[in-house]
Formats: C-alpha cells, sequence, structure tokens
C-alpha cells in the first residue's frame, strides 16, 4: 500500500487504504498479550500529541500506540503553552517545525485546522478530531471492532443514536460502515438530525421503529452540551426517555443479542443506563482496546516529508 503523508478524515480514503489499516492493525493488537509490547518501525521518529480540546481517551491511546512502535512522544498542553498568550495555531506549529516533529496528532474544535497545519508542515499530520467535521481514527477503530465481532460487515445494520449534527464521530463511522458495505440507520431528537445527511443515512422517527428494523449493532454518541449553544431537546432526564438506551429498551436490545457501541466518554444515566455498562455484548472497552492497535497501524503506515 502506497503510504500518505496524512491522515484527516475517512471520506478521502479508498476502501483499499481502510482495508490495509484494518489489516496491519490486527498482528499490532496480539502483541498486547506478550510481555513486550513494543516494536521498532518508529525508532528515532517523534510524535506531538498538540490537543486544543480535552480528551482522555484519544490522546493517552495516541501516546501509548506512538510508544509502543518506539516513536518518542512529546504532549503539548495547550492551556499551559503561549497558545494562552494568544500565539496562532500556525505560528505554533512553526515553532513546534523548528523542534523537527515527524508526526502531529492535532485535536481542535475549528473543522479544517488540521488539514490547514497539513499543507503548513513535512510532519504527518493526524487528525484526533476537527470541530463537527472528523474523527478518522475513532471510525477505524470502530471498524476494526466490528469486524472482530461480526468478521464481515456486507449488509449489517448499525443504529447510530443520537446527535448526529453535531457529532464528528457520526459523520466519520456513518462514511466508514458505509464504504464496509453496512446499513447505516440514524434516530436523535430532530433537531440534532441534519436535513443534508448523506442518502445512505436512514432516518428513524422512534427508538420502536429503529428497533424493529433490527439493527445489528447500536452506536450511542455521546451528548456534546458543550456544542451547544442552543438547547435542542428540553432536558437531560427528557432525552434518556426517549433517545436513552433506557432499562426496558435494554431488555429489548438483550433479547436480541444486539451489540452496543460508544465512543466515550460516556454519560449514565443519558445515553444508557448503568445495566448496559456491564452487558456481555456491550464493546466499549473493546474499542478503547483497539484504538491503540489502530493507531500503530495509523503511525506505522503514514509517511513524513522529514526523511
Ligand atoms: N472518543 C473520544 O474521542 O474520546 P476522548 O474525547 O476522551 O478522546
Amino acid at each position: 500500500m502506497e503510504p500518505r503523508k496524512d491522515l484527516l478524515d475517512i471520506a478521502s480514503l479508498s476502501l483499499e487504504e481502510i482495508e490495509f489499516v484494518l489489516k496491519t492493525a490486527g498482528p499490532f493488537k496480539e502483541l498486547f498479550t506478550k510481555s513486550i509490547k513494543k516494536v521498532p518501525p518508529l525508532r528515532g521518529k517523534t510524535v506531538l500529541t498538540l490537543f486544543y480540546e480535552p480528551s482522555t481517551r484519544t490522546r493517552s491511546s495516541f501516546e501509548i500506540a506512538a510508544k509502543r512502535v518506539s516513536a518518542d512522544v512529546t504532549n503539548f498542553t495547550v492551556g499551559s503553552s503561549s497558545v494562552v498568550k494568544g500565539e496562532s495555531v500556525l505560528d505554533t506549529i512553526d515553532t513546534l517545525q523548528a523542534m523537527k516533529c515527524d508526526y502531529v496528532v492535532v485535536r481542535h474544535a475549528a473543522a479544517g485546522v488540521p488539514n490547514m497545519i497539513s499543507k503548513h508542515t513535512k510532519a504527518s499530520v493526524v487528525n484526533a478530531g476537527d470541530g463537527f467535521h472528523a474523527h478518522p481514527t475513532q471510525a477505524l477503530l470502530d471498524a476494526f471492532t466490528l469486524r472482530e465481532t461480526f468478521e464481515d460487515l456486507t449488509g449489517k445494520k448499525i443504529l447510530i443514536v443520537g446527535d448526529i449534527l453535531h457529532s464528528r464521530v457520526a459523520r466519520s463511522v456513518g462514511q466508514i460502515c458505509e464504504k464496509l458495505g453496512m446499513e447505516i440507520g440514524v434516530l436523535g431528537p430532530g433537531s440534532l438530525i441534519p436535513q443534508a445527511r448523506p442518502k445512505f443515512m436512514r432516518k428513524f422517527y422512534t427508538y420502536d421503529e429503529a428497533l424493529a428494523w433490527k439493527p445489528d449493532a447500536i452506536y450511542l454518541l455521546r451528548v456534546q452540551l458543550e456544542r451547544q449553544n442552543d438547547q435542542f431537546f428540553p432536558s437531560l432526564n427528557e432525552y434518556h426517555k426517549i433517545y436513552g438506551l433506557t432499562e426496558e429498551r435494554f431488555r429489548q436490545v438483550e433479547g436480541e443479542g444486539t451489540w452496543v457501541l460508544h465512543p466515550g466518554p460516556v454519560n449514565r444515566g443519558v445515553e444508557l443506563g448503568d445495566d448496559v455498562m456491564t452487558y456481555e455484548r456491550t464493546l466499549i472497552n473493546q474499542q478503547v482496546e483497539n484504538g491503540i492497535a489502530v493507531r500503530m497501524a495509523v503511525l506505522y503506515w503514514l509517511q513524513p516529508e522529514t526523511n
């Protein structure tokens, strides 16, 4: 497979490139059961994580992944940097470029920032989430997790529930599932389902209607209160009653053997109840574990221009 310089979104990836990353992640995951989990391909390279928004999973997952492929890692902490003194993103990148980093993993609240940075640096840029736009490594790790569960995804149905409008995860996961042959349904408050959604996203109006479609997997999105300037639904309690995986709905899902995914962090009592967290077909922890293997594969695949 031809290497790429950057990973900015799912939309621009070919099916062959997606398959390459998923296939490469498999042997990396096998290392996790060994006492030595480290391999040498990025020895001598430097990975910089540059997060302008909070993160638990993605940032630590990239750090562990980079160390497992033997790269050196520097975490740039925006809150204690010159960014708080007004330094622009591009000036920050110029400064960091002078330090000869090979990979920059960036998260930013504004869509398109990783793209802008990629044109400005010889380092490989990995989008770790930009505004409402894209979260490609989340989608790749979810596809890897679904593949582990179902093997062949062709014709399998996934129901994405929640705030589709503000979700970079929904956009990227929808795109990758479509490329891998899945059927995609969406369910959420009318104000949070975009009118201009892709044709492959089939809209459901109620949970009953969506569950009658018999999805193989349900993907619960986090309610992103931090991205909503306006009130899109009356209250979190109301959201849970109408769009949450309540105890009653969970019993139905459990009876059907439906798998449950969530990108994290979960809002217990909003998107789901406690019982979902201990359900044997909840893939949330598997998603986190697979995130490391998939990010190792991404770093291994990308080729910076710094050589
Ligand atoms: N899934 C995800 O992006 O989680 P974090 O915000 O914790 O990185």
